[in-house]
């Protein structure tokens, strides 16, 4: 399975976004990652719909739209309006996961299901039949530059042997140092803001991420 690279737009540069958007396709992005917080489920507040609107404009590739959010159904409804390629959301922030799988997958996006670090892998497993990608936070969802909390990894070792075909993520605490460690817990769609935005050479980072074996 080919492996997917995720940039996290919160590491960017807000003020020259665009720019940041381009080059991180042009280093060889395959998804451009969108962290939509609320300040309730998480304490920041970041962007939404109308951020990712502007952001299809100008990116061919897809947008892989992460929403930290209490009630994620109706955001879920306008990130997809405005052109979003694959939504995840938390299991902790609904009780209905089922119905809005089926209304992400009923607009031809994308669903992932996301668990923060201390959330079990029970927590999602009824619904991993149906998702497309599991999230595995390897950091509490809120902020970029934290360290990876290397238990978490257990955790996508345990899905990734017991689905062998589904997409599972990691973000949080990407980096050199940790990349290696990741991948070998089955993790195949990689997010990392910082470290993509941050890197001396972003472009020599994506292509050896994509290699490591
Ligand atoms: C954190 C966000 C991440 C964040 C990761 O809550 O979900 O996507 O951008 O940032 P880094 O890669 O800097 O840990
Ligand atoms: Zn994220």
């Amino acid at each position: 399975m080919d492996r997917i690279i995720s940039p996290s737009i919160l590491a960017a540069d807000y003020l020259n976004l665009e720019r940041d958007v381009r080059n991180a396709v042009a280093w060889g992005a395959d998804w451009l990652h969108v962290d939509v917080m609320d300040a309730h489920f998480v304490r920041p507040l970041t962007f939404g719909a109308p951020m990712v609107e502007r952001l299809r404009r100008v990116c061919k590739i897809p947008l892989d739209v992460h929403l930290m959010t209490d009630k994620p159904e109706q955001l879920a409804r306008d990130v997809l309006d405005a052109g979003a390629d694959v939504v995840t959301f938390h299991v902790e922030a609904t009780q209905d996961p089922a119905s809005l799988i089926a209304m992400i997958h009923e607009r031809g996006a994308k669903a992932g299901i996301a668990i923060k670090p201390y959330t079990p892998i029970e927590a999602a497993i009824p619904y991993l039949e149906t998702v497309d990608m599991v999230l595995v936070m390897t950091v509490e969802p809120g902020y970029g530059g934290q360290k990876l909390m290397p238990h978490t990894l257990e955790k996508a070792k345990a899905l990734r042997e017991r689905y062998p075909d589904l997409l599972i993520q990691a973000d949080g605490g990407l980096c050199d140092a940790t990349i290696r460690d990741v991948v070998a817990a089955g993790v195949n769609v990689l997010v990392a803001g910082s470290a993509v935005f941050k890197s001396p050479d972003p472009e020599r980072m994506i292509r050896e991420w994509r290699t490591i074996e």
